[in-house]
């Protein structure tokens, strides 16, 4: 079998392709990322693995035809894009030209070539003030940067192109955990960063007390093998977490591995004041079950720097 993973490079595609060997019948893995997240050290020392032969392509996936000369993949499993919600407000147009067409052409090549993909949107294209969120509550939709607007565009783009093509999509809760392509980005791990690194913990004053969804990058994983050994792609959309939890129940996991931390409350560009949880039964439906302890993941996260007091 021959695997495609794009954005190969940034956190959650390093992990993949660290873990790919456990899928069965898996040959070629072709690594595709066009290095703009400098996580260069994703491509050291990748692992020797008898059965699978890496290929590293750096290709920007936006560009046409920047995958004209790829021959057929069972599965494309889609990261590349651009990912800091927060900065989508100022490099708004920029990241609308990338990830729009990024997502374009994996969609004419997986059409082309009639190979399964594996796209990845996320929870934050959910926004309005519900006790639930589930798959089917279009009403619920209210993407809150440009980040989450253009998640709800791809997800819009390939429900167009359904015809002629296979996929599946998840909508990721914030990812928790350590991978080689590490980003420091998103709430767990700016937490930790700055609780390592004995810096201040900036929290939204809305945010305190509300539920989001986290995902851990082991549960992740399960998905993409699941969806690889199983041959799931029923151009369908999951929610996939590992659990729902509030700011304040996110720091007391810290705390538990860092007794002194500081936290200094601020204004959120991103003004999502509404608190949900987001409702996992279609996942459960489909046979996977994602029950990853998040808490093991910041105290691997916190452990990267354990050495410094
Ligand atoms: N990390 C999270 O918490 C999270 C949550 C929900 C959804 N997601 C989604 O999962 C996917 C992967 O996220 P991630 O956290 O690994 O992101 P990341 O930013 O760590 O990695 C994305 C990679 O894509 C590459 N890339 C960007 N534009 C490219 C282009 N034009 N051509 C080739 N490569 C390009 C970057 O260099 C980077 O290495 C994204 O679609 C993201 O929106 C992530």
């Amino acid at each position: 079998m021959k695997i495609m993973i794009t954005g190969a490079c940034g956190h959650i595609g390093s992990y993949i392709f660290e873990n790919i060997h456990k899928a069965k019948k898996v040959k070629n893995v072709s690594l595709i990322d066009n290095l703009s997240s400098k996580r260069y050290s994703s491509l050291f020392n990748i692992k020797k693995n008898k059965k699978i032969k890496f290929d590293f392509f750096n290709i920007d996936l936006s560009k046409k035809n920047s995958l004209k000369n790829f021959k057929k993949y069972d599965v494309v499993i889609h990261c590349a894009s651009y990912t800091n919600a927060e900065d989508s407000f100022s490099i708004k147009k920029e990241m609308f030209r990338n990830n729009l067409n990024c997502m374009k052409n994996i969609i004419k090549y997986c059409k082309k070539n009639k190979s399964n993909l594996i796209h990845l949107s996320s929870t934050s294209v959910y926004g309005k003030k519900a006790k639930i969120v589930a798959e089917n509550d279009k009403h619920l939709l209210k993407p809150q940067s440009p980040y989450a607007e253009i998640k709800i565009k791809e997800e819009n783009l390939l429900n167009q192109n359904k015809k002629n093509l296979s996929y599946i999509s998840f909508r990721l809760g914030t990812i928790t955990g350590v991978s080689k392509g590490i980003r420091f980005h998103t709430a767990v791990n700016k937490f930790c960063l700055s609780a390592a690194t004995n810096g201040y913990i900036t929290i939204y004053k809305t945010a305190y007390n509300q539920y989001r969804p986290y995902l851990s990058l082991r549960d992740a994983f399960k998905i993409f093998l699941f969806c690889i050994e199983k041959k799931v792609f029923n151009n369908q959309i999951y929610n996939a977490l590992s659990g729902n939890f509030t700011v304040k129940q996110i720091l007391s996991k810290i705390k538990k591995n860092k007794k002194k931390i500081k936290i200094k409350f601020i204004n959120s560009p991103i003004m999502n004041k509404l608190s949900y949880f987001v409702d996992t039964s279609k996942i459960k439906n489909l046979g996977l079950r994602l029950n990853s302890n998040i808490e093991y993941d910041i105290k691997q996260t916190l452990n990267l720097f354990k050495t410094i007091r």
